[in-house]
């Protein structure tokens, strides 16, 4: 906490006032909620929370920089991805969790030079604000025939067909913290003593219990389970009739993510660069995010009936669908162009960087030939 910077005095306010809200909500439920309410409420209050307030979050001047922002390059492969399902399909495209809007814009620009542009480009953003924000970027950068062809969604369509593409959304989905404390199975839960404060609470019979009791963990062990990533993975299923979904993220399969010595699990919060574990402070202010457990998530898949299309990280899936191609297609002579091309290539493939931790997963219905992002590296085995 030392180390984080301090936040501006209108930040500040505006951070009491959710603050305030939460509190109240506290007392209103007796005096506690669980982390995943805390959560929901610290992101996506409407005007207060974290993305549905009006601070800079994406890119090199906020909080967390992602794929689509690092560079146009990431856009253009995932596109070789998606023109393959349109063309299969002669379905939509519809994007969750849009951010800023960059990689609809380029994704649409990179569409339409494959000649493979969707009827429509829908996109569905829970956070008000951001839907502005979409709105704003997408029709000034634009040509209007692309502009035209977005829709903006309030609820998942009833019948989709197509391709779905999430990245980045499910780390940003609320999580409940639980874990094993002296033999008890426990939820972490937020309580108010003069500030906000964690207290644990033996795990009453239920969902969670059993997928807790399942993991056998050790005691002292927190980590994180996600009913509502599983619960929007099943409810894609059930309006996607003929396609395929795409979702990019951090995160590892079961075996890793509930490993023993991952004690602590995975909730980060992010403020201007700065990674650190305390949820309880800055509230509305930092980026809150768990790993994806995408074995939980292939399981809630198949329990619908998709089919499970490909499990490989992002550096393979990215390389399958032509990255390096389209690099080199750029000419090394202009190096002002090219060298950020390269430095984004890297952060996008490295495994030090984004190309190991980050995973790409690949569901289908409908689809009986093999996804060209997963022709190589597949790992659908080790879920
Ligand atoms: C970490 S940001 C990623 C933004 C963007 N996809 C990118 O890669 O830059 C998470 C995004 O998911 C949105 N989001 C979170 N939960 C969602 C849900 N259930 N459905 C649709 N969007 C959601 C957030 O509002 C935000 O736009």
């Amino acid at each position: 906490m030392a180390s984080l910077p301090i936040p501006s005095a209108q930040a500040l306010a505006h951070s009491a006032q959710l603050q305030s809200l939460i509190q109240q909500h506290i007392q209103q439920q007796g005096g506690w909620i669980d982390f995943a309410t805390f959560m929901h409420m610290a992101l996506y209050t409407p005007s207060l929370g974290y993305y549905s307030g009006g601070a800079k979050k994406f890119g090199f001047g906020g909080d967390f920089v992602t794929a689509p922002e690092i560079s146009p390059l990431f856009a253009q492969a995932l596109a070789n991805q998606v023109a393959q399902v349109l063309q299969i399909t002669q379905g939509k495209v519809l994007e969750l969790g849009a951010g800023t809007g960059k990689l609809a814009k380029d994704l649409l620009l990179s569409l339409e030079k494959l000649e493979t542009l969707p009827s429509q480009y829908c996109i569905l953003e829970v956070s008000d604000y951001l839907r502005q924000v979409q709105r704003e970027y997408l029709h000034e950068k634009l040509p209007k025939a692309l502009f035209d062809r977005l829709v903006w969604l309030d609820t998942l369509p009833e019948v989709f067909n197509g391709m779905v593409v999430g990245n980045e959304v499910l780390d940003a989905i609320p999580v409940h913290l639980v874990g094993k404390q002296q033999g008890v199975l426990v939820e972490r839960s937020v309580v108010w003593k003069d500030g906000f404060a964690w207290q644990d609470k033996p795990l009453s019979a239920g969902s969670l219990f059993n997928q807790l009791a399942e993991l056998d963990l050790p005691d002292g062990y927190l980590t994180e389970i996600s009913p509502a990533a599983t619960g929007l993975v099943r409810s894609l299923a059930s309006s996607l009739k003929h396609g395929a979904i795409v979702m990019l993220d951090y995160g590892f399969g079961a075996s890793e993510y509930y490993h023993p010595q991952r004690k602590a699990g995975t909730l980060m919060c992010h403020f201007q660069h700065h990674a650190h574990d305390n949820p309880l402070v800055y509230v509305g202010l930092q980026d809150i995010t768990a790993h994806v457990n995408f074995t939980a998530i292939a399981e809630a898949a198949h329990s619908e009936q998709l089919s499970i299309l490909g499990y490989l990280n992002q550096a393979n899936f990215l390389i399958n669908c032509g990255l390096l191609q389209i690099l080199e297609q750029a000419s090394p002579e202009h190096m002002e162009v090219y060298a950020p091309m390269v430095s984004a290539v890297q952060k996008l493939l490295s495994p030090a960087e984004m190309g190991e931790l980050f995973k790409v997963i690949l569901f289908g219905k409908g689809i009986d030939v093999p996804l060209v992002g997963a022709l190589q590296g597949d790992k659908r085995h080790t879920l």
